[in-house]
């Protein structure tokens, strides 16, 4: 019994805290996790191995939605969080091997959409966890 309450209680919270952080964050880039130049680099070399026959070399999209521009990062009032996209893309691509790559290698993959989409790379590295627990809406960043 205890225990079901902690559980409903902490989802009201979850639920609360979920309801307030993209209202401050919608009109901007937001407070996107950093992340660093290395990461990008890397993360474009599993793109392009990993990800571009479907989605695109210019992550345009081909057989499978772009990765990049209004449609995914749009300028303002996105419907995608930065950990939503995190979650759905470490559980469920590349879609031939859904999955399968490392926490590092999904966080790499992060951190060069963030960057393709408009965010500049700092010195903190992004680990799995921070990218995963972001609740900063997926807008375009200040480059866009
Ligand atoms: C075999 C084709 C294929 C490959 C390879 C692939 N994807 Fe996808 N991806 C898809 C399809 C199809 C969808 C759309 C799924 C849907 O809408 O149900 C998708 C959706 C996504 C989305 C969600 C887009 C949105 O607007 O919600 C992300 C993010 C993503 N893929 C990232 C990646 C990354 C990163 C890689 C490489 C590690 C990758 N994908 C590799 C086919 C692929």
């Amino acid at each position: 019994m205890n225990i079901r309450l902690t559980h409903i209680a902490l989802t009201i919270a979850l639920a609360a805290s979920a309801a307030h952080v993209p209202v401050h964050a919608a009109t901007t880039g937001g407070s996107a996790p950093a992340f660093d130049h290395d990461q990008v680099v890397h993360g474009e070399h599993l793109y392009a191995d990993s990800c571009a026959k479907c989605h695109g070399e210019k992550l345009e999209g081909i057989t499978a939605p772009a990765l990049s521009g209004p449609a995914f990062a749009p300028a303002a009032n996105s419907h995608l969080t930065i950990g939503g996209i995190y979650q759905y893309m470490s559980t469920n691509m590349p879609a031939d091997r859904p999955g399968k790559m490392t926490d590092q290698e999904y966080a790499d993959l992060m951190a060069f959409l963030l960057y393709t989409n408009g965010y500049d790379a700092g010195n903190a590295k992004l680990s799995a966890d921070t990218a995963q627990s972001s609740t900063t809406p997926l807008n375009a960043g200040p480059r866009h």
